[in-house]
């Protein structure tokens, strides 16, 4: 059994800010933004406008993409870090937007990585059988745990969305099939004070502030990605040759281009979302893969590389035959 992807789709808030919108706020430059880290705006969630509300939107947008109706669905698992509520799961909310009351929905916090963990979990939830059609969300509002004061981390995240669904499909079992070939997840929790929230029921007791130290985070990237990139490659035979496109995490253009180089992935292949979304953390996947498929750069047969990295530290990679 393969999970193959029947669609995707993505949800993005209407409200864009701007780095010169930034600069006026606080003591930085679109230029430093753009050198440091290519991003140039970022969306921004209304006030009203929840995790929940981004997720439905895309889950909505890749079942129509799919073409299948949502009552087929039996399996959600969506990433965040920013949910509606500490709890229920923000994946029951879309679940009950749907109109689903079958099946399973949860929710699944990996940080940045949250995409390639929530389609590994989902993945082998398809392969062991016991489900059919399942929805992969990434959803975040990171604009609330952001201090708009800390100009080291303000500038570089944004809110958003985005979705796949996967169905569980008899294969040949070789790399030649449709879907998940193979992946790859990591964890280290020995670098939790370089990339963390500082609230939560365990300490503060309110939601607290993303604190990040950029420049560690910076120095761990790219060997990490570029690690589990080459567990991919080894589990499947394929090179950096094979690969039709590489979309990334999008955190800084600087840790994408590097990690391309490395790998000798043509810079041609890397699809690119940061400069327009900035770091959506769990949802800069799917909204970078969709912009690849409504754009027809992504068509059926390709070989798509999925790699992320984010706080824990969290890492891992997916790759799948489109
Ligand atoms: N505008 C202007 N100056 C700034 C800003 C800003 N927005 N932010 C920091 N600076 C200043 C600093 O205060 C510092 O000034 P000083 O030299 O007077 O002390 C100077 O710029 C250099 O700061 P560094 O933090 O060393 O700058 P660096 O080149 O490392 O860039 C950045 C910072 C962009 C955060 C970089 O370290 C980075 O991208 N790290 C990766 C972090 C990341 O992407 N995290 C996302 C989550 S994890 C993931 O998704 C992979």
């Amino acid at each position: 059994i393969r999970s193959v992807v029947l669609g995707c789709g993505s949800y993005l808030p209407e409200r864009v800010l701007t780095n010169a919108e930034l600069a006026q706020r606080i003591d930085t430059s679109d230029d430093w933004i753009v050198q440091r880290t290519g991003i140039s705006e970022r969306h921004i969630a209304a006030d009203d406008e929840f995790t929940s509300h981004l997720a439905i939107n895309a889950a909505r947008a890749a079942l129509a993409d799919a073409k299948i109706d949502a009552q087929s669905i039996d399996l959600i698992v969506l990433a965040t870090s920013t949910p509606d509520n500490t709890f229920p799961a923000t994946a029951v909310a879309v679940q009950h937007a749907l109109g689903i009351n079958h099946g399973v929905a949860f929710d699944l916090q990996a940080v940045c990585s949250g995409f390639v963990f929530a389609l590994t979990t989902a993945d082998n939830f398809l392969r062991a059988g016991h489900h059919k059609r399942a929805l992969v969300i990434g959803a975040e509002t990171f604009s609330r745990i952001l201090d708009w004061n800390d100009r080291g981390t303000c500038v570089l995240f944004g809110d958003g969305a985005g979705a796949v669904v996967l169905e569980a499909q008899q294969q040949s079992g070789t790399t030649d099939d449709r879907g998940v070939l193979t992946t790859h997840l990591r964890s280290d929790g020995r670098h939790k004070s370089k990339l963390f929230v500082d609230g939560g029921p365990g300490s503060t007791k309110t939601v607290g502030y993303l604190r990040m130290e950029g420049r560690e985070v910076f120095k761990h990237a790219v060997g990490m990605i570029t690690d589990v990139i080459v567990d991919a490659f080894n589990a499947t035979g394929f090179t950096a040759d094979d690969i039709n496109w590489f979309i990334p995490h999008q955190a800084n253009k600087r840790i994408i281009d590097a990690s391309a180089h490395k790998l000798h992935i043509a810079p041609q292949k890397v699809v690119l979302t940061v400069d327009k979304h900035g770091n959506t953390s769990a949802a800069s996947i799917p909204l970078a893969l969709s912009v690849a498929v409504k754009d027809g750069r992504v068509k059926k047969g390709d070989l798509v590389l999925f790699e992320a990295m984010g706080g824990g530290f969290t890492w891992g990679s997916a790759l799948v035959r489109w």
